[in-house]
C-alpha cells in the first residue's frame, strides 16, 4: 500500500511516499481503507519531534511511530477474528489512539479505540471534523464551562476546528454567541451562527467593556490573566492550550464560584465517554443544528503542504487528506 513515511525528525519535507506491506489485523482490529485523515495542529509535533519533552514518548531520536494521522474516516475491508460488531463495507470514523498511522491507504484500527460506524443517513465527510473539533468543544462547554441556556459566550479562535464547533454548539444550548476572528473569517463566523463577530484586527474583546459568562478560548491566544476583565463575577476562562497557572486553577478551584479559570485534556477521555459525545453530535448534524465547517482538502503526497498551512495557526475548519473516495 500507499503511505506517507516518516523516518527522521524534521521539517515537512521529511515525509515519503512509498510502498509497504498493507497491515494485516490483528485479532481485535479491523482494516479500514482510508477515504479522509485529518491533519491537525498536533501532527506536525509527531513529526518535528517537538516540543523536545514529548520524544519521550515519540522516540528519542526518531519516530518511534513512521505513519502519522490519528484521525480518519473510511471503509472497513477485512475484521481481525475476534471483531463481533463491526464488519467488512461498514463505513467507519474515529481515532486510532497515539498508534496513529492513518496517512496511509489502509489502517488497522484496535475497536477498543474511539471508532463508531457512519451512520447511513449522514455524508461521512461531516462526521468526520466531530471527532475533531466535535469531541473538544462540546466536553469543554458542557463539562467544564456548564453552559446553559441564556448564557453570554465568547469564543476565542472561532472560525478553526474547534472554535467553529464550539460556536454552533455553543447556539444549541442557547447561548448569546460572540466569535473572535480575523477580517477574512468574519462571514463564515456569521453564517456559523455567531450573534456577534469581533475582528481581532480591528477590536480586542479585552478592552471593549463587554462581559461573558464563558470565555472559551479554542486557540490558546489569549491569558487569563488579561481576560478575566471581560468576564461576568461568576464567569469562567477555559481555554484549549493551558498555561500551568491555568491548569493549577483548574485542579485547586474546580469549585469556585467567583472567576476562574480551567481546561480539560479532551483527547485522553475514554472511548466509550467519546462515542457517547459523537452520538450526541450526530444527532445535531442530523438536525442541521452543526454544520461542519469544512477546510481544505490534499492529496497524501501533499501531506507536507497540508503541514505547512496548518501550522500558520490559520487554517479554517478542518483541514483533511483525501485517500481514496
Ligand atoms: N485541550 C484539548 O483537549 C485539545 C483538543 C484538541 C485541540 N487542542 C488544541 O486546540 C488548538 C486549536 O485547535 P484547532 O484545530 O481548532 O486550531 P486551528 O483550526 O488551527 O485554529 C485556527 C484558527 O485560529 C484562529 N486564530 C489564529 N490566531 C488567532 C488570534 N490571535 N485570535 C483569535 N483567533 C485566532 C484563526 O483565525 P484567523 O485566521 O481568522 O486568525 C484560525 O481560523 C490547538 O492548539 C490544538 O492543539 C486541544
Amino acid at each position: 500500500m500507499k503511505t506517507s513515511y516518516c523516518a527522521k525528525y524534521g521539517g515537512p519535507e521529511v515525509y515519503q511516499i512509498i510502498d509497504i506491506d498493507t497491515p494485516e489485523p490483528k485479532e481485535n482490529e479491523v482494516l479500514v481503507k482510508v477515504y479522509r485523515a485529518v491533519v491537525s495542529p498536533t501532527d506536525g509535533n509527531f513529526r518535528s519531534g517537538k516540543p523536545l519533552i514529548a520524544r519521550l514518548f515519540s522516540g528519542l531520536f526518531k519516530p518511534k511511530m513512521k505513519i502519522h494521522g490519528e484521525m480518519f474516516v473510511g471503509e472497513i475491508v477485512e475484521v481481525g477474528t475476534d471483531v463481533k460488531y463491526f464488519k467488512v463495507n461498514d463505513m467507519v470514523y474515529g481515532t486510532n489512539g497515539m498508534k496513529l498511522g492513518a496517512y496511509a491507504e489502509y489502517v488497522a484500527v484496535n475497536v477498543k479505540n474511539a471508532i463508531k460506524k457512519v451512520p447511513k443517513d449522514l455524508d461521512y465527510k461531516d462526521v468526520l471534523p466531530l471527532i475533531d473539533g466535535g469531541i473538544t468543544a462540546l466536553p469543554f462547554l458542557k463539562e467544564v464551562g456548564h453552559i446553559k441556556a441564556g448564557d453570554s459566550v465568547l469564543i476565542n479562535g472561532s472560525s478553526g476546528a474547534v472554535g467553529s464547533m464550539a460556536v454552533m454548539i455553543a447556539k444549541h444550548f442557547k447561548a448569546e454567541v460572540t466569535g473572535v476572528c480575523s477580517t477574512n473569517n468574519v462571514e463564515k463566523v456569521k453564517s456559523l451562527g455567531a450573534d456577534h463577530v469581533i475582528d481581532y484586527k480591528n477590536e480586542d474583546f479585552i478592552k471593549n467593556n463587554n462581559k461573558y459568562d464563558i470565555i472559551f478560548d479554542a486557540v490558546g491566544k489569549s491569558s487569563y490573566g488579561k481576560a478575566k476583565s471581560a468576564l461576568i463575577e461568576t464567569g469562567i476562562y477555559i481555554t484549549t492550550v493551558p498555561t500551568p497557572g491555568v491548569m493549577i486553577q483548574a485542579l485547586l478551584r474546580k469549585k469556585a464560584k467567583n472567576k476562574r479559570a480551567s481546561f480539560m485534556a479532551a483527547g485522553l477521555r475514554k472511548p466509550n465517554v467519546k462515542i457517547e459525545d459523537l452520538n450526541y453530535l450526530e444527532e445535531l448534524v442530523r438536525s442541521g443544528e452543526l454544520k461542519p465547517l469544512h477546510g481544505k482538502v490534499y492529496k497524501l503526497e501533499d501531506l507536507g503542504k497540508a503541514q505547512i498551512y496548518v501550522e500558520t495557526g490559520h487554517k479554517v475548519g478542518n483541514v483533511t487528506i483525501k485517500v481514496f473516495e
